[in-house]
């Protein structure tokens, strides 16, 4: 708590750096949510709504919908945005001089500063576009020969598994999809269906680190663990994760990440990163060529030709307010959410399903929700157009149902919106 408190407070006297520009609101909001705050436990003010209604005060958003697809991709708190749009304007009136000579450079302290949320060498952050971008590096950058196996979930992301399909048409590697019930018995029982797919040909296990589709935190630790005696790289697709709930590169010992910042972190839209451990940067190729001098700089992951400065620079401005924030309040405020609306509607009949962990230590925001007798794509749809409430309806050959996830700016209203017409479509039907 104190250090989160000298924190903004030091934000606040310095003015943030050279590269985040801090909107008074967005100080003030913090300000005041953090005297709200005092020394609470994050469990305790994740239900004090004055303290997160200075949070919501941050951001602009348009509260005509009920947004509970944040999974999908989040607004920026307005002083993020602000600082993006000023560093566009500042572009615009001269770019060979304004955004590569002025602007692009401070990708330097973006990379300074991620690298220390996430707790690794600023050498080892690359910073990207989405994590799409920072995931297909790993997926296309590792040399592989005909023959050698991949071993993934059935769960991780479509664009990832469809990189790996890529890979099998065009240079004949072979790919092991494991399957695993959903929630799962256990962490260990993940790992198994995992380590049983390995043979001596396994060279590869790539794996989200928390899933899309029921939002469940994977066994990342385990699987390294299991993998690097055997000579086998495991790739983490951490788009949802980083900036959701609260880990440290230490905790994973990953040797590769790949996260979007426009999910969790409230980061300008088109911002992520890769993470790629020291003495695994050589053998790791980049998509776009760079030289050969760069082999070991990684930087060579960031070789994309002309983009623009501003977004990438307003990572810092986002990561300024999650720190402000703090991981273990926002953790417990998104848990909170979900338990709001999840512990409700299962009250409600025994026809409601939540197939995401809760009362678990492996989820966080996300929750995936079906009711028996009510087809899902239906009730998405009902939401949507007679509710306006953004909600996601997840297709997988082994399960459905409507992915629901709120953000630190979602009200209570919001929440309580949403189960009470949940508890008519469970009532009283869709028709
Ligand atoms: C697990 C997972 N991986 C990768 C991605 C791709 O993220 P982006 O579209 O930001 O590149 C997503 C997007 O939802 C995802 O859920």
């Amino acid at each position: 708590m104190t250090s989160r408190r000298s924190f903004v407070s030091g934000m606040a006297a310095a003015g943030f750096g050279a590269t985040a520009m801090f909107r008074t609101s967005a100080i003030g909001s913090l300000f005041r949510a953090n005297a709200i705050a005092g020394e609470r436990s994050p469990e305790e003010v994740a239900e004090d709504e004055s303290y997160w209604a200075e949070i919501q005060r941050a951001f602009d958003v348009d509260r005509t919908m009920i947004n509970l697809n944040n999974g999908g991709i989040s607004p920026s708190p307005t002083h993020v945005l602000d600082a993006m749009i000023r560093d566009l304007k500042f572009t615009n009136e001269l770019p060979v001089e304004h955004m590569w000579r002025v602007l692009e450079p401070r990708i330097e302290s973006v990379r300074r500063d991620l690298a220390r949320e996430l707790g690794c060498d600023p050498e080892e952050m690359a910073i990207t576009r989405n994590a799409s971008e920072a995931n297909e590096i790993m997926i296309f950058g590792l040399d592989l020969k005909r023959g050698d196996e991949v071993v993934v979930s059935n769960q991780n992301y479509g664009r990832m598994l469809t990189a790996w399909d890529q890979r099998v048409r065009r240079e004949g590697i072979v790919l092991k999809q494991v399957s695993f019930k959903v929630p799962p018995p256990s962490q260990k029982y993940i790992v198994d269906q995992f380590t049983a797919a390995v043979t001596p040909n396994t060279r590869v296990i790539e794996l989200p680190h928390i899933t899309n589709l029921t939002g469940q935190i994977m066994p990342i630790r385990e699987l390294v663990d299991f993998a690097r005696p055997r000579g086998i790289q495991v790739l983490v697709d951490g788009a949802h994760a980083f900036a959701h709930f609260p880990f440290k590169l230490d905790d994973l010992g990953a040797d590769y990440y790949g996260t979007s910042l426009h999910k969790w972190l409230l980061a300008p839209i088109g911002t992520g990163f890769l993470y790629v451990r020291k003495d695994k940067q050589k053998n790791l190729w980049p998509l776009m060529a760079a030289a050969a001098t760069q082999n070991e700089d990684i930087r060579k992951y960031e070789e994309i030709g002309t983009h623009p400065a501003a977004n990438h620079n307003a990572i810092s401005a986002a990561l300024a307010f999650h720190r402000g924030i703090g991981a273990d309040r926002k953790i417990a405020r998104l848990r909170y959410l979900r338990d709001r609306w999840a512990k409700r509607l299962l009250g409600e009949s025994p026809r409601v399903k939540v197939l995401t962990p809760l009362d678990s230590k492996y989820s966080g925001a996300i929750g995936l929700v079906s009711i028996d007798g009510l087809e899902f794509g239906k009730l998405g749809e009902w939401l949507m157009s007679k509710h306006r409430i953004v909600n996601t309806p997840i297709l997988h050959p082994e399960f459905n149902g409507l992915r629901i996830t709120p953000n630190v700016y979602t009200t209570i209203d919001e929440i309580d919106t949403f189960a009470d017409k949940m508890t008519v479509a469970i009532k009283k039907g869709i028709a």
